[in-house]
């Protein structure tokens, strides 16, 4: 699946799959300003470290889009590079948003001596590619993780890193699809993920559509699925990988990766090297956004906690390194020391 974010270029209009609604009705979202863009994230239309990046990379041609809009003559820089703040801080815990603005923004420097009307077709061009190299970084990455997956395993992962969270394919659900398209028989266990239900409602739709086996577990079955040999391996997705491996991914990531230490259960991270970011130097530094109390007090727009109770409502945790197997990524397994490791991939691919 990868039309669940699409760029009509005709129409200069962003289509996005309105995520909150699966799996029970598949409704387009059309963004015509960076401000709707901005609201998309926000509100989870669209959602998952990688496609956040992508569509704020169209986020970025819509701005220029209207920009160029304007009587012609007007300054539009200023107001552009607004644009690009707040477009970039949309959300605070994925990296790839801050990675695909600034992707966007150098596309601009390159091309300081155009005008709007000219620039707009290379950042659209520089929008379009990112997409297609995102689809091709998962399926990379999947190609490099799948060997790590036996025939006949049953896999848990946390959250949605499939297709829907990238431009395509995934990476936690792309490391699977590679093994599954190898021949492998492979079973997966979606933590239903609350409050927000990405295991429950995204992860189990689109392995569904794909034939994969897939079981809902609520997020507290964990420790019984695991002592009771129901876990072969756990694969995860990130948000925000620190220089030393530390990991933040959705919140209840790092407990179940301290119980698959406990029972002995390979915990591999599965991300592209976008998701790494060495300006962070351990996990304590990575912002963890908090979001509305309504997400926990509410379950399908009905009340679960009595009426005004404080909750709290953290998107993200942060795993510590040493609980973590390996990081899958588009070149190769990164093994532990990640200080170590991480550096030598990203001076490589430098
Ligand atoms: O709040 P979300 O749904 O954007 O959080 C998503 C996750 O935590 C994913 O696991 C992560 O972005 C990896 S997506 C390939």
């Amino acid at each position: 699946m990868e039309d669940h974010i699409r760029f009509d270029d005709a129409r200069q209009e962003l289509h996005l799959l309105d995520q909150r609604l699966l799996p029970t009705e598949e409704r387009i979202v059309v963004c015509r300003t960076v401000a709707e863009v901005i609201a998309a994230l926000r509100t989870m239309v669209v959602r998952g470290a990688p496609a956040i990046g992508v569509t704020a990379g169209f986020g970025a041609v819509l701005a220029l889009a209207r920009l160029v809009e304007q009587a012609p003559g007007t300054p539009w820089q200023t107001a552009y590079a607004q644009a690009l703040d707040l477009l970039a801080h949309a959300r605070p815990t994925a990296v790839n948003l801050h990675w695909a603005v600034e992707r966007m923004r150098r596309c601009w420097q390159q091309h300081s001596q155009l005008s709007a009307a000219e620039l707009l077709p290379r950042m659209l061009d520089e929008a379009h590619a990112m997409q297609r190299e995102d689809v091709a970084t998962c399926r990379a990455l999947g190609q490099a993780g799948q060997h790590v997956l036996a025939d006949g395993q049953t896999v848990m992962t946390h959250c949605n890193a499939g297709a829907l969270a990238t431009a395509g394919y995934g990476t936690a659900l792309g490391v699977i699809r590679a093994a599954v398209e190898a021949g492998k028989h492979i079973r997966v266990i979606a933590n239903e993920t609350r409050p927000f239900l990405q295991g429950a409602r995204l992860t189990a739709w689109e392995l569904q559509r794909d034939h994969i086996p897939v079981t809902v577990a609520c997020d507290n079955a964990c420790a019984l699925l695991m002592g009771r040999g129901m876990v072969d391996a756990v694969v995860v997705g990130a948000d925000r990988i620190a220089a030393n491996g530390d990991t933040a991914n959705k919140i209840g990531t790092c407990g179940v990766a301290m119980l698959a230490q406990a029972f002995a259960i390979p915990f591999y991270v599965a991300a592209p090297l976008s998701t790494i970011d060495v300006q962070t130097a351990d996990g304590s530094a990575i912002p963890i956004e908090e979001r509305p109390a309504d997400e926990v007090r509410q379950l399908g727009g009905r009340p679960v906690c009595p009426e005004g109770v404080p909750v709290y409502n953290f998107a993200f945790d942060v795993t510590p390194a040493r609980y973590i197997t390996g990081i899958i990524t588009e070149k190769g397994i990164l093994q532990p020391p990640f200080t170590a490791s991480i550096a030598a991939a990203l001076s490589a691919r430098a």
